[in-house]
């Protein structure tokens, strides 16, 4: 197993390339299934998910092929020989349950494996069950497996989710692509990785109302396959919120090229209330250094709101605030597991339920310390930029799930950053 080890590395300077969003990638990988042709998928990021999920695909039959002349990386889902998605796949990512809609939407019936639990909470997939129960889908749970089956073809109705899910909207909006029908679904979630995901489908003639609100409505084509015009994934907000929290902790000067600033309103806000100068141009974000780094309250709540996905790096920011900060977390029950690490690193955290209040500021001490999650372990680096001597990061695995090329893009800015082996 791989650590990384971080010196502390108090001036960052220069800028970084914001990579292709990890989960706006992932829904339009599932969503080639639809394609009657070969897609051509530009800025994919080069990240663990996105390779797990080309080994998902590949095992039910697709194949993938890279063109630098264009390029494009192109996936052809015209030759899917199995409908399987298996337990052996869907334990190391739950992002898997993303080909139930489509696979189901096409073929007519699929098995994808139960994903289990995950380290940051239950993370059930019963609301993504109950829509495509309602389009009418038979769906049973046999040995682990969700069963899903739907010879007739999916039929448009109105779903009404009673909680706003991400995945669970993308899988419904593929499903709703292909039913016969207009599917209407209410509470949608709007993260700008769903809103892709139905520009796509209009781009190829799918009739979509209301992309971006909370009710939208799809035209499905009764299940007449689709042709995808080139797709280029949309900038990773949670890959440029955690740089931009590299450059607020040092209170560095750092700009974000190749972002889409509008993705990040919340968390720009943030970063000013704590004092920090923010400049936006098209597609770069520059941070510039506060005078003096002032505490935060935050809540965690789906898009546009405070993202979950970018509480664990604002709370190692936090720890260098002056005075107390508080952050809730909403979404994930037991997504707070950074909080016994960062306090190994000598931050001052007290934790009452969902709410952690920070005191700071402290100064942090090198450890070593574990990873729990993708974005606990993007702090746990963020806290080991400013910790006096050395950090060292343990099973950051899961740092290389969502983070390209995280080391080298840190020592281009001037962090002291090494990988080694346990
Ligand atoms: C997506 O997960 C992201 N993953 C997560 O990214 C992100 O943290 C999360 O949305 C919230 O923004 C991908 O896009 C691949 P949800 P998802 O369904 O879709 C409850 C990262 O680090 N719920 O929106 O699985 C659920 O328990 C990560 O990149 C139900 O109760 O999350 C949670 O409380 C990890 N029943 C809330 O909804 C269901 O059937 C939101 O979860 C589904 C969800």
């Amino acid at each position: 197993m791989d650590y990384i080890e971080i010196e502390e590395s108090p001036d960052l300077q220069g800028s970084i390339k914001i990579s292709g969003a990890k989960n706006a990638a992932l829904p339009i990988l599932a969503l080639t299934i639809l394609a009657k042709n070969e897609t051509c998928i530009k800025n994919l990021p080069n990240v663990k998910d996105i390779k797990t999920f080309l080994k998902l695909l590949d095992l039910l039959g697709s194949s993938h092929r890279e063109d630098t002349a264009s390029d494009c990386f192109y996936v052809d889902t015209s030759k899917i020989n199995s409908t399987t998605a298996t337990y052996d796949i869907v334990k190391t990512m739950r992002a898997s349950i993303l080909v139930l809609g489509p696979l189901l939407a096409r073929f007519g019936e699929c098995r994808v494996s139960l994903p289990g639990g995950c380290a940051i909470g239950q993370r059930p997939v019963g609301l993504h069950l109950k829509a495509l129960e309602q389009m009418g889908a038979e769906i049973d749970i046999e040995s682990g497996y969700i069963h899903a089956k739907a010879p007739n073809g999916l039929k448009g109705k109105v779903i009404v989710f009673d909680k706003i899910t991400v995945t669970g909207s993308e899988n419904i909006i593929m499903a709703a692509a292909l039913a016969q029908g207009t599917t209407k679904i209410v509470n949608v979630a709007k993260e700008p990785e769903v809103v892709q995901l139905c520009e796509i489908l209009q781009q190829s003639g799918v009739e979509i109302k209301d992309i971006g609100s909370d009710e939208i409505e799809i035209v499905g084509t009764g299940g007449e396959l689709l042709d995808f015009d080139p797709i280029s994934v949309i900038p990773d907000r949670i890959e440029a919120g955690t740089y931009l929290c590299a450059a607020a902790i040092t209170n560095s000067r750092l700009t974000l090229e190749a972002v889409n600033p509008g993705h990040l309103e919340a968390v720009i806000q943030k970063l000013e209330e704590m004092g920090f100068g923010i400049e936006q141009g098209d597609t770069t974000i520059t941070l510039l250094p506060a005078k003096k780094i002032k505490p935060v309250d935050i809540v965690t709540t789906e898009y546009p709101g405070f993202p979950t996905d970018m509480q664990a790096q604002f709370m190692a920011l936090a720890t260098q605030a002056e005075g107390a900060s508080v952050i809730q977390e909403r979404l994930f029950e037991n997504r707070l597991m950074h909080v016994s690490e960062l306090q190994r690193l000598g931050a001052s955290i007290k934790l009452k339920g969902n709410t952690a209040t920070i005191n700071g500021p402290t100064e942090l001490h090198g450890a070593e310390v574990m990873a729990t999650d993708l974005r606990a372990s993007s702090a746990l680096v963020l806290a080991g930029l400013i910790a006096k001597g050395k950090t060292q990061v343990h099973r950051i695995y899961h740092l290389d799930r969502g983070y390209e090329q995280l080391e080298a893009k840190l020592s281009n800015i001037g962090v002291k950053i090494v990988r080694g082996k346990e």
